[in-house]
């Protein structure tokens, strides 16, 4: 492992665009429950609760698993020290893009700036109706569903749901990053959703080094994997920053 480390920070330290892909995983440190695997929340909850066109029909029903899963069990999560090697290593510009698939903000929280959320962020609602955004932090959440003050229409959550695009500069940002990444960290994801599993796979396509980080085998890990380095994400990353700043 510690050869696979240096053998890392040494591809980190030679690129000229490097890229972090970051799943669930990642936030599993922080408290955040994934979605797949024996903990993970789709064996608990019916992810149908995030279908967008059930939604529409059911916002009420919807609301009271959207509020214990989003809102009650990890508003509180704070970065792990994943997220903030990470952050750090962009600060040493040795890290250009963060994409992400999570919802939670930890890597703005970590301190990352250049992040580009696949799926959307989970801190605002938007009314569908006049457009108007609230951070979920004003939210009274006593009370569900939260309606919007000016049309009384049900809030959703700014991110996405099953049924529903990508955010388009997001979507743009991660691609565009993925074309120009030399090495692409992967860290803490199955790859089983597309189409957010095809920007790695982009990079790999375009001549990047995949460096895959999880304490599992993923789809990834075969298919574009090159070195994988098998661990928590806040293991592995703390010992790469040892060789990196
Ligand atoms: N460190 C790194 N990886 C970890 C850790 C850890 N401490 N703990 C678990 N993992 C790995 C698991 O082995 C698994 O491969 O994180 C991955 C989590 O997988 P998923 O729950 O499927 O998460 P993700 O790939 O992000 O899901 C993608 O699915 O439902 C949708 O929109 C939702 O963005 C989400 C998308």
């Amino acid at each position: 492992m510690e050869l696979l480390i240096k053998e890392t920070a040494k591809l980190i330290k030679q690129s000229k665009f490097t890229i972090a892909f970051t799943g669930a995983g990642i936030s599993v440190e922080s408290g955040v429950p994934p979605f797949r695997g024996e903990h993970g929340l789709w064996n608990k909850y019916d992810p149908k609760v995030l279908d967008l066109g059930y939604f529409n029909e059911n916002g009420a029903e919807c609301w009271q698993y959207i509020r214990e899963i989003f809102y009650d069990f990890f508003a509180d999560a704070k970065p792990n020290k994943a997220h903030e090697v990470l952050a750090e290593m962009e600060k040493h510009t040795l890290l250009n893009a963060v994409i992400t698939q999570n919802i939670d903000n930890l890597h703005f929280e970590a301190g990352s700036r250049t992040v580009y959320e696949f799926h959307g962020n989970s801190k605002k609602l938007k009314c569908r109706k006049c457009g108007r955004i609230y951070e979920a932090a004003e939210i009274d959440m006593s009370t569900i569903p939260p309606l919007c003050i000016d049309d009384g229409e049900i809030l959703k959550p700014d991110f996405i749901f099953f049924g529903e695009g990508i955010p388009q500069e997001a979507y743009d940002n991660s691609f565009e990053a993925a074309e120009a990444a030399e090495v692409c960290l992967i860290i803490g994801s199955t790859g089983e959703v597309t189409p957010a599993s095809f920007v790695p796979r982009t990079a790999k396509q375009q001549g990047a080094t995949i460096i895959e980080i999880n304490p599992e085998e993923t789809l990834f890990t075969r298919q574009i994997t090159d070195i994988h380095l098998k661990g928590k994400a806040s293991d592995v990353l703390e010992k790469l920053a040892a060789h990196l700043f």
